[in-house]
């Protein structure tokens, strides 16, 4: 038997990326999986993929910004799968460059409104469902931007600290009804996110290479793999914790120097 087999997990962000490899391994576990995403198509050409890994899957347009869509749709994966055991909240956005003065409300607005508030309204829907059935596990991506400082990443990183600090609370609240949660802090993964970023020349990929310790990029796929961990029994008493995921590249001081201190105006994703 797998060690997911028979659960049902909501992945955010889950159409690309690393929300996509996390689903993904999910499903290598055994978990049906249900794709939030902006857009419809993407998330549903995600489900389906994930089909051939032999379980049940759906795509779903969901902004995860909008508390009201994400307590519908919420319902809607109950309403479709029968039950929720698993939630793992990795939507992001990027806006990597700008320095505090140039920030505009839109970047600022888009960023907490994604990265917090939306990792918010998700362990809320998700706790109406796991406190009451006394099991559930919530993991919720950080980033090591979100443990130390960088400049042109105000935004960022005040959200993916915050992601830590909630992921804490909820650990406190819901370990007496069973219910775990915690973070992971990936460091640089080639992903959509990061390419765009590359691409723009925000950011040097050959010099974080050249300063991480392990020597490479991470895959995307090591995630998820640690997120299977962290929602399987295996972690039944891992509770509030962080893991950062980086290939070392937290423990060299130069490594705060990620973001060009010269970067242009940032980007969207
Ligand atoms: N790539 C990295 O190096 C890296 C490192 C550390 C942490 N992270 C974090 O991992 C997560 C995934 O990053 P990625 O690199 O795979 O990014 P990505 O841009 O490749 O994928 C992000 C996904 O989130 C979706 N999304 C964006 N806003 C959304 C919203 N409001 N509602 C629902 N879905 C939304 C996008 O459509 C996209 O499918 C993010 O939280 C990111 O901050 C990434």
């Amino acid at each position: 038997m797998k060690i997911l087999e028979g659960q049902v997990a909501i992945v955010t962000g889950g159409a690309q990326g690393i929300g996509y490899a996390i689903a993904e391994e999910l499903a290598l576990a055994g978990a049906s999986v249900a794709i939030f995403d902006l857009s419809l198509n993407p998330a549903q050409s995600a489900a389906s993929a994930l089909v051939a890994h032999g379980i049940a899957a759906r795509g779903y347009a969901v902004d995860v910004s909008n508390s009201k869509l994400v307590d519908e749709t919420f319902a809607q994966v109950v309403a479709d799968f029968g039950h929720l055991d698993i939630v793992v909240n990795n939507a992001g956005v990027s806006f990597v460059g700008p320095h505090i003065k140039d920030v505009t409300d839109e970047v600022w607005n888009t960023s907490v409104g994604v990265m917090q508030s939306g990792v918010f309204y998700c362990m809320r829907a998700a706790s109406r469902y796991f406190l009451p059935q006394r099991s559930g596990s919530v993991v919720n991506i950080s980033s090591i931007r979100g443990l130390t400082s960088s400049p042109g990443r105000i935004a960022y990183s005040a959200t993916k600290a915050a992601v830590i600090m909630m992921t804490r609370v909820a650990a406190g609240e819901w370990a007496p009804y069973g219910v775990r949660a915690n973070a992971i802090a990936p460091g640089v993964q080639r992903t959509p996110m990061w390419d765009k970023d590359v691409k723009l020349g925000v950011i040097d990929e050959e010099y974080i290479v050249s300063v991480t310790p392990a020597g490479r990029l991470g895959d995307p796929s090591e995630v998820g793999k640690l997120a299977v961990y962290l929602c399987s029994d295996a972690a039944a008493y891992i509770n509030g914790t962080c893991i950062t995921i980086d290939g070392g590249l937290t423990t060299v001081p130069i490594e705060g120097s990620i973001t060009r201190p010269d970067s242009g105006p940032g980007s969207i994703s």
